[in-house]
């Protein structure tokens, strides 16, 4: 199979971990007989330092042209000053989703078996391991809706800049495409959805709630779906993560949520995502952030990006044994005891803590090996 892949490995730890990627990629593709074609791009604030926007033409016409994005990370202090239209976060990160209508995305919470003694959480609560997947609506809600900064209409006596108004909107059938990418999941799953919302406040909450609640009724009966406030979602993931199986939830909460659910992981280093158009089309990127203290040091952990190339293969170019490989191999890594700085332990004996090429390289050395 031939594949022309966006690269786009944007700021800070990005450009590190995402050679990792590649290199697992490489491998992967000698291993089983494709081609992968990579056309880097900048992104971020690396692309406003050259061309003056983070999201430059050349960097779309890249993607637009590409069977999909393999993304690092952005941003950093260095441009959290710029305008908001210019900043990675805002300029860059979500006009791609947009532009792409990469609404539906998935961020699995897996702790790897060997990893048990690195999750914050005691691990009685973890026994069995934990695999959770958090389906997050990522081109709606708050994130997106029109921000006033300037044209909101001010309180009598109140000065023009003292407001700031963020607009949460969703529509119908906003809330109905992504319960459907979470009910499909759960049915290959265990069929539990809990759908995570603030409808004792919010009126977008309470429409997310009635709409989830007829869509599944109507059509996926099968399904045991659940209502939770994202207040308490949060106490239940940092306390009792095992009865989730798939959650839905909007834009923000799903952000917070998956930061939350990544720690108990044992590391925000280890969690991949997949944002995925209507059509299939995927940008896939590690949930973690561009880390621009620990940057250019080797110690940032690549795991997450190497995960995010393991999704892209197998949503996006339906190589499902190609991307096990991957999964089976970081898990031979790990049992055999190597881990990068944020996932050692005491437990862990000095030569097996590895930089980031260190641990690359082990992937491709295990991927070699797996059956
Ligand atoms: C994420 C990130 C982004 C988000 C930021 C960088 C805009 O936190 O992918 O979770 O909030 O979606
Ligand atoms: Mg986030």
């Amino acid at each position: 199979m031939k594949k022309r892949i966006a690269v786009l490995a944007g700021d800070g730890i990005g450009p590190e971990i995402m050679k990792e990627g590649l290199k697992v990629l490489d491998a992967v593709a000698y291993r089983f007989g494709h081609v992968f074609e990579y056309k880097e791009a900048l992104v971020g604030g690396c692309a406003y330092d050259k061309y003056g926007h983070p999201l430059p033409d050349e960097t779309k016409k890249t993607c637009d042209n590409a069977d999909a994005i393999y993304f690092g990370a952005v941003g950093g202090p260095k441009w959290d000053a710029l305008p908001a239209e210019l900043t990675p976060e805002r300029g860059a990160l979500l006009p791609l989703r947009a532009l792409y209508g990469l609404f539906a995305n998935l961020r699995p919470a897996v702790i790897f078996g060997p990893l048990a003694d690195a999750a914050s959480l005691k691990s009685e609560r973890l026994k069995g391991g934990l695999d959770i997947l958090i389906v997050r609506e990522l081109t709606g809600g708050v994130y997106f809706g029109k921000n006033k900064v300037k044209s909101v209409t001010l309180q009598e006596g109140a000065v023009q800049g003292d407001y700031a108004v963020d607009y949460m909107i969703y529509s119908v059938p906003e809330i109905q495409r992504i319960a459907r990418v979470a009910c499909d999941a759960a049915m290959k799953r265990n069929r539990k959805l809990t759908s995570i919302d603030k409808a004792n406040v919010l009126e977008s909450s309470k429409l997310w709630r009635k709409v989830v609640t007829e869509y599944v009724q109507k059509n996926y009966p099968q399904i045991i779906l659940n209502h939770m406030y994202v207040d308490n979602a949060a106490m239940q993931i940092a306390t009792n993560p095992k009865q989730f199986d798939v959650i839905v939830t909007e834009n923000m909460f799903g952000d917070i949520l998956s930061d939350l659910a990544s720690a108990i992981t044992g590391s925000i280093g280890m969690l991949p995502s997949a944002s995925l158009s209507a059509s299939g089309f995927g940008l896939f990127e590690p949930i973690h952030g561009s880390a621009p203290d620990i940057a250019g040091q080797g110690k940032a952990n690549p795991l997450a990006q190497i995960l995010s190339g393991a999704m892209m293969l197998k949503y996006a170019f339906g190589l499902g044994k190609e991307s096990n490989a991957i999964e089976m191999a970081i898990m031979g890594v790990l049992e055999d005891g190597y881990r990068t700085g944020d996932i050692a332990s005491a437990n862990t004996s000095k030569d097996r803590i590895l930089s980031t090429s260190g641990m690359g390289d082990k992937v491709v050395e295990y991927l070699r090996k797996v059956k």
